[in-house]
């Protein structure tokens, strides 16, 4: 990875916004400007010209008891209020919300903010029902259908927490988090359209709550809210389980938005870390509303009267939640809302639904980009693309070659491509160019957004200088920054801050270089988080399920550099004796992907399964993975002395070939 990042760091091609771009666009260089004089000021401008609050506030940041930062903590507003009645309000009702296209060609859904805002306030009053107050959580579990945002909008109305649980997670992964979180209530369909089918959600539901309530457990969800959308045979608890279409409609379109506090809590959203257990991230609603609106506006270049904004993730991800769910409704745009996959029922789809809604601003991740490239352009030049004028991508690295096709291909050679780096944890974009005012370099992700201060320092948090590579860093408290980790306040301390507690830096877990110019190139993870189609992963996460199969003795899990995915899941695992005389290690390996699969998604299974007889380990018992990741890679193995069998290795690449 790194010697192919040395190659792209001497990147010298440079696109240039065309003036006519630059004249049009929301930002300029002055933001810059008023950000370095008064970054505080900066954000409050912000908030304040960007959101409406029932309470103004007075106080901007508090940094006085860090980690734990506020802002704007004595302003009061209601998070969707803002995206949806104010918008009615200032007679823009009829304005498209959802463009939203479900994956059978003819389910398609036009929703106004008149229309929405109706749906969320019957929901509101539905979940006031159902008992849900202020704080309580709920859990989301959903197809991309308009009911989704509704319920993410109605959980936020009535300063309740959701959980947004990808549709793609197992049941025992939404047990999980329904667990930690201690969820009250679960959102969910009976199944959604992908790849051609239904695939069903409410059965995973119900398994993830069945046969508790034993010792030990106490079963924290009252009811469970679900929508029709596959119309695939689903079970029933009657007194828990109620549809939707029994409540909503039928429920009152009169709901007034309470004002909450903007450091009340809005959602939980859980992800990989370097430990089995994934991190509830915690965000509230003044500053991530302040930063989710303010990036997507001046990095999206949106335009709300004239854009039709698509970004393409699943709300089951935070870019889904801070550019599907919040930014585009809370700066009143349109957007397409795509249920199904990119390539169904054929592989021109995106590109068609880019033609048929007039799609301007397209945003996705370099996953998608490389897998059209591999399909070649000719798909793509079947469509009439040229309503698009700006493009993005998230979610990992992408390489010059993906950005150059990503321009030609889809952006004739005229939009303007943002490569935005961010994480759960940042909530909204931090590290991006600004259209129409930054000179765009392909690969790199380039600057900080005004307001926002980040740096690239050695292990000792020394800044490393242009040309040199080092560890990204956050240096200053932002708007929309996580608060914490659910219920574990120490693992939040741990885990961002205490490497660089001395100067108070959020560490990312990234690696980056800065070139000549000082544009950040981004590297990759430095821990042991892999990045699967700009997913995370954690690789413990992954070997405690495979070692819960009776089969595994043993497991160690790597991400391997592949070409379409960015990293692919490579295990390596020692079988039991008396599996291994029953079964081929073919039989074994399939069973061991279908397994990890099962238990925690289908973006977990691994692509390869090396069934092995030992593990490179080091003299205290560590697995060294580099090693592993060589052979994965299919590359020589690097230094093996600090292991304590150095024969193991070329056993284990014998075994593997
Ligand atoms: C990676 C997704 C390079 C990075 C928004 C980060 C990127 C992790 C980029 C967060 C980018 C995201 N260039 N790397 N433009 N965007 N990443 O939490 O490793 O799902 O730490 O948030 O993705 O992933 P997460």
């Amino acid at each position: 990875m790194s010697s192919q990042i040395d190659h792209l760091l001497n990147e010298d091609r440079r696109f240039a916004p065309s003036p006519e771009f630059a004249a049009a666009a929301v930002a300029d260089a002055s933001l810059y400007e008023r950000a370095a004089a008064d970054r505080e000021g900066f954000w409050a401008d912000q908030a304040r010209e960007l959101l409406h609050w029932h309470t103004p506030f007075t106080e901007v940041l508090d940094w006085s008891n860090p980690p734990f930062a506020t802002w704007f903590a004595d302003g009061e507003l209601n998070v969707a209020y803002n995206c949806l009645d104010r918008h009615v309000e200032a007679g823009n009702g009829d304005r498209v919300a959802l463009l939203w296209q479900g994956e059978p060609a003819d389910d398609q859904r036009e929703i106004t903010y008149a229309e929405l805002t109706d749906e969320v306030k019957r929901l509101a009053n539905v979940l006031g029902d159902l008992g849900i107050t202020r704080g309580d959580r709920v859990a989301i579990y959903m197809p991309m259908i308009p009911e989704a945002i509704a319920a993410m909008l109605a959980v936020a109305r009535v300063g309740a927490i959701h959980s947004v649980v990808f549709g793609g997670f197992s049941a025992d992964s939404l047990r999980s988090r329904i667990d930690d979180a201690g969820a009250k209530l679960v959102i969910t369909a009976d199944g959604g359209w992908r790849k051609g089918k239904v695939s069903p959600l409410k059965p995973a539901v119900d398994q993830a709550l069945a046969g508790r309530g034993g010792a030990g457990e106490q079963e924290t969800v009252e009811h469970v809210l679900v929508v029709r959308r596959g119309g695939n045979a689903v079970e029933w608890t009657e007194g828990r389980d109620v549809w939707w279409h029994d409540v909503v409609p039928q429920s009152s379109a009169d709901h007034e938005a309470q004002p909450f506090p903007a450091e009340n809590p809005l959602f939980i959203l859980y992800t990989s870390g370097t430990t089995g257990k994934p991190k509830g991230i915690l965000h509230t609603s003044g500053g991530y509303l302040t930063q989710a609106t303010f990036t997507n506006k001046v990095v999206h270049d949106l335009h709300p009267e004239s854009d039709v904004f698509w970004c393409t993730a699943d709300i089951g991800w935070v870019t889904g939640h801070s550019y599907v769910a919040y930014g585009p409704l809370s700066n009143g745009a349109t957007q397409v809302l795509y249920e199904g996959t990119p390539d169904t029922p054929h592989p021109g789809r995106w590109w068609e639904i880019v033609e048929k809604f007039g799609v301007t601003v397209l945003y996705t991740a370099p996953t998608a980009i490389r897998s059209f490239m591999k399909l070649g352009r000719a798909i793509p030049k079947k469509f009439d693309l040229s309503s698009l004028r700006l493009l993005g991508s998230v979610g990992e690295p992408i390489n010059p070659e993906a950005w150059m096709w990503y321009r030609k291909i889809i952006g004739g050679k005229t939009a303007p491509i943002v490569d935005t780096w961010w994480q759960t944890e940042t909530g909204a974009i931090m590290v991006s160019a600004l259209p129409g005012v930054t000179e765009t370099k392909p690969g790199s992700a380039q600057v900080p957004l005004p307001g926002i201060a980040i740096d690239v320092v050695d292990e000792d948090g020394a800044h490393v200088g242009n040309g040199n590579g080092g560890l990204l860093v956050v240096t200053q408290p932002w708007p929309s920054m996580l608060r914490g980790i659910w219920g574990d306040p120490e693992r939040f301390v741990e885990t961002y801050w205490e490497k660089f507690q001395k100067q108070g830096f959020y560490f990312a877990g990234d690696g980056a270089r800065l070139d000549d110019d000082g544009d950040v190139w981004f590297l990759g993870r430095v821990d042991d988080v892999m990045n699967v189609s700009g997913h995370r992963l954690s690789t413990t996460e992954i070997e405690s399920a495979l070692v819960g199969n009776e089969a595994v003795a043993e497991a160690a899990v790597v991400g391997a550099s592949d070409e379409t995915t960015g990293q692919a899941v490579a295990a390596f695992v020692i079988i039991k004796q008396s599996y291994l005389a029953a079964h081929s290690p073919e039989g074994l390996a399939q069973t061991l992907r279908a397994w990890v699969g099962d238990q925690i998604g289908p973006i977990a299974r691994p692509r390869d399964v090396y069934i092995v007889e030992e593990l490179p380990k080091t003299r205290s018992g560590k697995i060294m993975r580099r090693l592993l990741r060589d052979v994965a890679e299919g590359r020589e193995v690097g230094d093996t002395t600090t292991l304590a069998d150095t024969a193991v290795m070329s056993v284990i690449s014998a075994q593997v070939k």
